[in-house]
């Protein structure tokens, strides 16, 4: 018997990131169709409509998530905006595919997961990296190096002064925020466990009017039992285009290069046994994993290993590094 039951979705905004986190994934995952899309500006939505086929355009965002033709909302907003919009699409009676990081805080984070188990409806943060088959190698050599000792990783992109979405405080913008998140889940990742203790430093951008956002943001997180992480994030402009991830155990170590993205160009290299290996891992984008695993997610029931007290933890670790470097907790 064919599976015929296809998801309907709804795009908030004329985002950016949507060219490679909803429209080409949409158009190579089965099951999945993009249908609605609104803006604050109604002939941008006309122009992503037009050029990736989407039928209807509606006028705002509210209207959006109560509309009756779609069953689930992705949501690109600035960071500020996630929970607003994904409260009222959940209690709209829509599931959730949200951008990260999750929300602006810690406490949002929760009212969000919150909500999404009063309305029963599938709620994901799209922590793209982790659906790629390389985030379960990851996995395996964590194993393999007989767990982690220390853990290293960062992230570091030089981004335009004139992106006010990562830099203004109000959008709930910093380097940490929008850069950081991944080491700071890498981190969480390969420890498997939460930090019990966590220092940071931040260097903020001294534009008048952004010095609550951090450009460069170095963090240390204790996990106790003698494993630290070293987590490094930078959106300056002399900041290298750079992620890794690496990881010590004591029966070997890995370096893995590009954990963020690795459909454009990645490798691990491992030293174990005495033997070391350079790898790459089979797979498609993030992107279209990421889609594959939220549509099953809403048609089959399957669980998505991002979002709920993943997110919660997530963004309790990034309030506790502000906190730590003196910088204001985003959203308050
Ligand atoms: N998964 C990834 O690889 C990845 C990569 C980049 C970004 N992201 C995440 O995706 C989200 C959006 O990033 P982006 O680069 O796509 O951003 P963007 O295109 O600059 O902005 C996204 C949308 O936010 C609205 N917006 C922009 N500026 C605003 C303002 N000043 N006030 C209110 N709304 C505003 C706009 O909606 P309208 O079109 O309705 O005007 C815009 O289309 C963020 O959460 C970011 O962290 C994820």
């Amino acid at each position: 018997m064919t599976d015929d039951r296809v998801l309907r979705l709804g795009v908030l905004g004329a985002a950016n990131i949507s060219t490679n986190a909803l429209y080409a994934p949409v158009a190579s995952v089965d099951r999945v169709e993009l249908v609605a899309i609104a803006a604050r500006d109604r002939s941008r939505a006309e122009a992503h409509a037009a050029e990736h086929g989407i039928e209807m355009v509606v006028d705002d965002y509210e209207t959006l998530v109560g509309l009756d033709g779609i069953d689930a909302v992705f949501n690109p907003l600035p960071i500020s905006l996630h929970h607003r919009w994904t409260i009222a699409a959940l209690e709209a009676g829509k599931h959730v595919l949200c951008e990260k990081p999750f929300a602006s805080n810690a406490d949002e984070a929760a009212e969000m997961v919150a909500a999404g188990h009063a309305a029963d409806r599938v709620l994901v943060e799209a922590f793209h990296w982790r659906y790629h088959p390389l985030a379960d190698r990851i996995t395996e050599l964590v194993d393999a190096i007989g767990g982690p000792t220390a853990i290293r990783s960062a992230f570091t992109v030089p981004i335009r002064e004139d992106d006010e979405v990562r830099r203004t405080y109000e959008l709930s913008g910093g380097a940490l925020m929008d850069l950081g998140c991944y080491p700071v889940q890498w981190a969480r990742h390969v420890a498997g466990r939460e930090p019990v203790d966590i220092e940071a430093t931040m260097v903020p951008d001294t534009t008048p009017g952004r010095e609550r956002v951090d450009v460069d943001t170095r963090m240390r997180f204790d996990f106790g039992d003698g494993l630290v992480a070293e987590l490094h994030t930078a959106m300056t402009a002399d900041a290298p285009r750079e992620s890794y991830l690496e990881v010590d155990g004591p029966d070997g170590t890995f370096r893995v290069v590009n954990p963020l993205a690795p459909q454009f160009g990645h490798e691990v290299i491992s030293a174990i046994g005495g033997e070391t290996r350079s790898e790459q891992v089979a797979g498609v984008t993030t992107y279209h994993h990421q889609m594959e695993a939220f549509v099953a997610a809403v048609l089959d029931g399957t669980p998505c290993p991002t979002g709920g007290e993943d997110a919660i933890a997530t963004m309790r670790a990034i309030d506790a590094c502000y906190t730590s470097a003196g910088l204001p907790i985003r959203g308050l």
